[in-house]
């Protein structure tokens, strides 16, 4: 196993060659702030939230998708990093209708648990106001697109875990949305099993159970990382 030594903040390491910055911060215990990452599926760098300095790197990286290297010194918490991540989260808002106090995920959202992490009291950005459409029509769950913040983890967790591909990205800017098959309605997609990985692995309140209310919406995130560990650990039960 090949390994490399880096810096990151005052903390010096060893790991495997070949490793995200990343996993290099989680195995050495420090935290930095994800979105779109999720355990078990492949990182695309979607959120932003993760930059880290590098040095000699003139602009801030996703430390999500960027692999270490040998020598390499990074910081994972200047006063420029951290008042990205508070820019690009009240970007986050803005952009999408998050009224938390009529929201199903109100008290169990990762957007709103990042809020408080990054110190969030107010956005400086205009709302946005989008209309975007609600879709009710699979048997089980719905999709509120309006709480969507294309962190793209329905996607990858339908796609990679549960093999079955309901979801996609579709359009560009502003009118980027989140499609079900064809862009058909959610309970049209014969592909869909209802198996609810999306469900769990939605950080916010767009892809919920029916009828849950106002802050009824629990994930179970261990779900997840019991599947995607389960082959590996021979493990078929929990
Ligand atoms: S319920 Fe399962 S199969 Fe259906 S869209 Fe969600 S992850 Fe895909
Ligand atoms: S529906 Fe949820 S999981 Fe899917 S992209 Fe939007 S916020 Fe992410
Ligand atoms: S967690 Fe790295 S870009 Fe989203």
């Amino acid at each position: 196993m090949a390994v490399v030594t880096l810096k990151i903040n005052d903390r010096d390491l060893a790991v495997e060659a070949g490793a995200t910055v990343l996993e290099a911060a989680q195995a050495a215990g420090i935290h930095i702030p994800t979105m779109c990452h999720l355990e078990g599926i492949t990182d695309v760098g979607a959120c932003r939230l993760c930059l880290v300095a590098i040095a000699g790197i003139p602009k801030l990286l996703p430390a999500c998708v960027t692999q270490v290297s040998e020598g390499m010194k990074v910081l994972t918490h200047t006063p420029e990093i951290e008042e990205f991540r508070r820019m690009t989260v009240e970007m986050l808002f803005a952009e999408g209708n998050h009224i938390c106090s009529v929201c199903v995920a109100n008290g169990n959202c990762e957007l709103q648990d990042m809020a408080i992490e990054v110190g969030m009291d107010h956005t400086r950005f205009f709302y946005q106001f989008p209309q975007r459409e609600v879709d009710v029509s699979h048997d089980r769950f719905g999709i509120d697109r309006n709480r969507c913040i294309f962190c793209t983890r329905c996607v990858r967790v339908c796609d990679e875990i549960e093999g079955a591909h309901v979801w996609d990205m579709a359009g560009r800017g502003s009118q980027s949305k989140i499609i079900a098959g064809l862009d058909q309605p959610w309970g049209e997609v014969s592909a869909c099993t209802s198996c609810g990985k999306c469900v769990d692995a939605c950080p916010t309140g767009a892809i919920f159970r029916k009828g849950s209310t106002v802050a009824e919406m629990q994930r179970d995130r261990a779900k997840l990382e019991f599947i995607v560990n389960a082959r590996k650990n021979q493990e078929w039960t929990r």
